[in-house]
């Protein structure tokens, strides 16, 4: 029954216009805008889902999207195949992307809430072995105080790992990461019923120093902001 649920949950019509409308609309520009333009150029994007990145970034030179959902890759062929440089695979995460596209950015929407400490430590590690990396951009929902909307939503998501920005951030510096802004965002513009988690990674500095990501990070500085102001509105607040 709870995997039915998921499995609906997941469909891409629940997920690119039922969810939005249920949380008062999903504009995820503020996660893009931390991507600066030197992490542009190669994009690996865990957990691509449908390729809703590739509504936000353009101007890279190579896109690879991979996830364990075979529908949803599906559904992102469909949709950005025809793009050249752009590739996606039904699968997870494997070392050898890493060494092949070293990629200069790294975008995880909506994948940590899915994953078990151990894994989302890994997932990170993995992404922080790049070479060319300039920074790793994340995303998901979170448990925030006195937020009950939010909270009842988290709780009633597919992903089993929903945490609070401690633990999000604490992933990170386990993983051997410095976290560069931790915020929390409303989902868009127009409503703020639901609240992200975003993070901007870097390399720390003492896995810089040994040229690995195998080092635990300095203290995590949050810049949580429980009232964030709703990301500017050109008008589009199209799911994400
Ligand atoms: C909330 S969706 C986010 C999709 C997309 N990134 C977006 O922003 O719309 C989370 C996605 O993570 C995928 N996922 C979960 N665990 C994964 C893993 N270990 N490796 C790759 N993808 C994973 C799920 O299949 C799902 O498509």
């Amino acid at each position: 029954m709870l995997g039915l649920y998921r499995k609906i949950l997941g469909h891409p019509f629940v997920y690119e216009e039922v969810r939005p409308r249920v949380v008062g609309g999903i504009d995820m520009r503020p996660l893009y805008e931390l991507l600066p333009e030197a992490a542009r150029s190669s994009v690996l994007d865990v957990g691509c889902g449908m390729g809703d990145a590739l509504k936000y970034l353009d101007r890279f030179e190579s896109y690879l999207g991979v996830d364990t959902d075979a529908i949803a890759i599906e559904a992102a062929n469909k949709r950005w195949g025809h793009l050249p440089n752009v590739r996606f695979e039904a699968r997870t995460l494997r070392a050898e992307d890493i060494v092949d596209l070293a990629p200069t950015g790294v975008v995880l929407s909506g994948v940590l809430h899915h994953l078990t400490n151990a894994e989302a430590e890994g997932v990170l590690r993995l992404a922080a072995g790049s070479p060319r990396l300039a920074r790793i951009i994340t995303s998901d929902i979170v448990f925030l105080p006195g937020k009950l909307f939010n909270n009842v939503m988290a709780m009633m998501d597919r992903g089993r790992f929903c945490r609070d920005p401690d633990a999000y951030a604490s992933l990170a510096r386990q993983a051997g990461l410095t976290v560069q802004q931790g915020l929390t965002i409303a989902s868009s513009p127009t409503s703020d019923r639901v609240r992200y988690y975003l993070m901007a990674l870097s390399l720390s500095e003492a896995a810089h120093a040994t040229g690995a990501a195998h080092t635990a990070g300095p203290e995590v500085t949050h810049a949580t902001t429980p009232d964030a102001a709703p990301a500017a509105s050109d008008g589009r607040s199209d799911g994400a």
